[in-house]
Parts: structure tokens; sequence; C-alpha cells
């Protein structure tokens, strides 16, 4: 009989319980955003007990970690944490990773700075050779958007303002989102250098300067460990 197929949500259950082994008991853990990362705050709530609390990225993550009785604190009442766990929506074969799919990238990127490490959880289907594939999400400030999209135009990009409905979609910053198609980012390091230099950016989507030190990632054959 041929082994039914795992769902990506048991893939993301899976590799959410597999963080939890990242944890360091009596300190406060960096908590990211996104659909992998709810998994995770799941399972953190049975470890309630053993942890001080959170620094949490986003407000939706802030609200779940609340409600599973965990507390949270703020970034600034805290000098360094031990492990920030985050998904991605993309990571190649050196920890550099693209997020922001869940338009949390600007605080996910000071959390994971204040950060010793950067544990990162992801299914297979995000390992990628080279990062590009998936839209590479910038957070602008609004009156930048039409300039910022300029500048990726004529790097070959096509950008598009984030939408929520019919309005722009506002960041847990009050600032807009554009997802940029069509690059390919050859030097991760050199590239999040120079775009977070262009006015009115406030954080681009790629992860290099910041880039995970593990990955664990889900696979239908069990949780694999990268270590860059
Ligand atoms: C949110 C993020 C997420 O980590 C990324 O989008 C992956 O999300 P998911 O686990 O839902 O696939 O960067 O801003």
């Amino acid at each position: 009989m041929p082994t039914p197929a795992i769902s990506q949500d048991e893939l993301k259950a899976q590799v959410g319980r597999a963080a939890l082994a990242h944890v360091v008991p009596g300190e406060i853990v960096g908590v990211g955003t996104g659909s992998t990362v709810n998994k995770f705050i799941e399972a953190l709530a049975g470890l309630r007990d053993q942890i001080k609390g959170a620094v949490s990225s986003s407000e939706a993550s802030t609200e779940r970690l609340k409600a599973l009785g965990i507390p949270v604190f703020d970034s600034n009442a805290v000098e360094e944490l031990a492990v920030y766990i985050d998904g991605a929506d993309e990571i190649d074969g050196r920890g550099h990773m693209v997020k922001g799919g869940g338009a949390a990238l600007t605080r996910e990127k000071i959390v994971a700075a204040q950060s010793r490490r950067f544990v990162c959880i992801a299914d297979a289907s995000k390992r990628v050779a080279v990062l590009g594939r998936f839209p590479l999400p910038v957070e602008v400030i609004p009156m930048a958007a039409r300039r910022v999209a300029r500048q990726f135009a004529a790097q070959g990009g096509t950008a598009r303002l984030r939408m929520k409905g019919d309005a722009p979609l506002v960041t847990d910053n009050g600032q807009h989102i554009l997802d940029v198609t069509g690059l390919e980012i050859r030097d991760p390091l050199a590239f999040e250098s120079e775009v977070n230099q262009w006015p009115g950016v406030v954080t681009v989507g790629v992860f290099a300067h910041q880039k995970a030190h593990v990955c664990l990632l889900a696979t239908p054959e069990g949780v694999q460990t990268l270590t860059f």
C-alpha cells in the first residue's frame, strides 16, 4: 500500500514541534510570523512554564502568544535573545532568505538582529538555489512607493503595491509593501545593502546580513537540520 502523502499543514506542524529543541529554558525566545510559526507557537504553549516569555515580530503573533498565556516583552526591554525562530519564503544553500510574505519583515529583521541565533523553520518547498523566485517583499514609506518601483524597474524587476481588498495593505508600522518579481538575487549581501540605501525603503525582505544559522526543513521523510 502506498504511504499517504503528508499535507503541507502537517509538515509545518512537524517543523514547529522540532523547533522546541532550540528553545533555551529560562530565557525569552524571539518569535517570528506566519503559518509555520503559528504551529511553533501552538507547540511552545506546552513549554510556557519553562520560559520567561517571548519577543514577537508582529501584532498577529503577539495576539496568539498572549492568547496561549505566553508573556510578550517589548524588544526595547530585552538586551539580547538567545534564539529567534521564524519561517521564510525562500532559503538558499548559505542560509540567506527572502521573507515578508506576511508583511512583518521589518520587525522580523529587528528581532533577528537582537538574537544570537536565527533558527529558520520551513518546508522543503522553500529551498532554492538562487533567491528571487518568490516575489520580493519591500516595506516602503508610502510617498516613496513609485520612485522605489522605478528603481526596481531599472534593474529588470516589476514592483506591485500589495493590496488588501481595494486599498493598499498597511503594515504594523503604518507603511506599504511592494512585491517585486523578475529578480535573480545572486549576491544577497550586496543586494540587501544597496536596496536598504534607497530613500523611502524601510526594509528589503532579503535576510543576508541577518541570515539563518540553522534551518529545520520539513520533508516527507522527516525534519532535516541544515547548518550554515
Ligand atoms: C512573514 C514571513 C514568514 O516567515 C514567511 O512569509 C513564511 O510564512 P509561512 O510560514 O506562512 O509560509 O516572513 O512576514
